[in-house]
């Protein structure tokens, strides 16, 4: 470059990525004033960004006509001058309601950086909610089996673990919520023992209050089972009826005489207590679907999930996906209310070079984590105390070493096995197995989920 040139980049054009950095900026610069107009103890303000994505503030009432309007409209035009097309334009960009509920209307939101007064709403189109995390239950141990790529085996160790646990003489109760792509239960019951009906069709019901019709008739006994029981809902009955048309519509929210709205993941949580007290099993296991789609969202973080095992295949696919996920309930601050529950699943691991195939899988799971889920490590400092060299700040926090077994992010494994591979009858397959083959795949997988059920028993 010439000398006394000077180079000139353009202003990056704000698109929808620029926007919570933006609004990040606004809040730093107009701390004070920001503060200073939300000084009742209940004021709120709600950065709201539409289905759209076109963002603008909500606003208490008692602001609307007050002599602090004109501050107010001041803050909101500075804020729109950099948002671009993802503005609101003038006259419009503030929004009045006359409490922070009504003006939330269930949508995601989280608190801003430092402030206690000053939420991000996010209205999606659809109701998936990645940011409301569940408190876990306190009863049946409920295991979430989820993928972020479909075809990882995920199904096939579900039912091997149903079928061990059982064996163990645990009751199982086992749900395909795998809607879009549902397969579990055949593979778990012979076509005769298929009940009448399955979730969809309660989900559908119960949207005109008919769903004790169907309560009664969508759960069937395995026969896999010899010492425990596996009993199983499907995602359809024996007969799947107009089953397209019910799907599109399984996600409803049902709308209460009284007027109250009930989201589709709430019907489902009600409908899984009703099933928990029918059958009272000792564990509860759900096949999720796979990817960052609407029902494994429910699975994930609105059933109160007690473990949530991720399946993964090395690969840029499953890590970005993950990474994804992570930074979402980062951004949301809700990462601390889920970490704990997350446990990785090696995918069908090779047979040919196990071990570093593992070792790969371990240091991307790890680098995942290390960037988004573990607490920072503080540095560690050198100093003399008493004459002598110390090591202090040691680590503090919830992270772990990327060689800890016991960590979350180190998989736990589900061997390939030619015996899995490509079967036409999982079912047939299942019916002739026994323990050692069983424990010889899906060992350490059934193993950690058996500990993890019985350390809830014993706690
Ligand atoms: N341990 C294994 N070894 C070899 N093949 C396996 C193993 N587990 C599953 N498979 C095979 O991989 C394929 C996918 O398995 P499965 O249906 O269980 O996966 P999934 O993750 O549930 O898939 P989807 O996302 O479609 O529900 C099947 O053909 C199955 O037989
Ligand atoms: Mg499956």
């Amino acid at each position: 470059m010439r000398k006394g040139l000077v180079a000139q980049f353009p202003e990056p054009i704000p698109t929808f990525d620029l926007i919570l950095p933006t609004v990040r900026n606004w809040l730093q610069t107009h701390t004070g004033s920001l503060n200073d107009l939300l000084s009742n103890e209940d004021d709120w303000l709600l950065v709201n960004r539409d289905l759209n994505g076109r963002v603008r503030l909500i606003l208490p009432e008692r602001f609307e006509e007050s002599e602090l309007c004109g501050r107010w409209d001041l803050l909101a035009s500075r804020l729109m001058q950099c948002l671009g097309k993802h503005a609101y334009p003038q006259k419009t960009e503030i929004l009045f309601e006359a409490n922070r509920e009504q003006a939330l209307q269930g949508a995601t939101s989280y608190l801003l950086d430092g402030f206690t007064k000053v939420w991000m709403v996010d209205r999606l189109a659809t109701e998936a909610n990645w940011a409301r995390i569940e408190a876990e239950t306190e009863n049946v141990s409920r295991v979430v089996f989820f993928s972020i790529k479909g075809g990882v085996g995920r199904s096939t160790a579900l039912a091997a673990t149903a079928w061990r646990l059982a064996q163990d003489g645990k009751r199982v109760l086992v749900l395909d919520l795998d809607l879009e792509s549902p397969g579990l239960s055949s593979a778990l019951l012979p076509s005769e023992r298929q009940p009448m009906y399955g979730i969809t069709d309660w989900l559908i019901e119960d949207l005109v209050g008919n769903g004790d019709v169907v309560f009664e008739s969508m759960v069937a006994t395995s026969n896999l089972s010899h010492d425990g029981e596996i009993h199983v809902v499907p995602a359809h009955g024996a007969d799947h009826g107009e089953y397209i048309a019910k799907l599109g519509r399984v996600w409803m929210p049902k709308l209460n005489e009284d007027g109250t709205r009930e989201t589709w993941s709430s019907r489902l949580s009600r409908l899984l207590q009703n099933l928990e007290e029918r059958i009272q099993p000792d564990v509860l296991l759900i096949d999720s679907r796979s990817g960052i789609d609407e029902i494994a969202s429910a699975c994930i973080t609105e059933l109160g999930a007690n473990l949530i095992l991720l399946f993964s295949l090395e690969g840029e696919q499953t890590w970005n996906g993950y990474r994804m996920l992570f930074e979402q309930w980062q951004r949301a601050g809700v990462a601390q209310q889920i970490r704990e529950r997350l446990q990785v699943v090696g995918a069908i691991v090779p047979e040919l070079d196990r071990v570093e195939y593992l070792a790969g899988l371990r240091e991307h799971s790890y680098e995942v984590f290390v960037d988004t889920l573990y607490d920072e490590i503080a540095p560690i400092e050198v100093g003399e105390v008493d004459g002598a060299w110390r090591v202090g700040g040691l680590s503090e926090g919830w992270n772990f070493d990327e060689a800890d077994e016991t960590s979350p992010h180190h998989p736990w494994a589900v061997n390939w096995h030619r015996s899995f591979a490509g079967l036409l009858s999982l079912q047939g397959r299942l019916a002739a197995i026994d323990s050692q083959e069983v424990e010889s795949v899906f060992g350490a997988l059934i193993n950690g989920v058996s500990n993890a059920v019985d350390g809830r028993d014993t706690a």
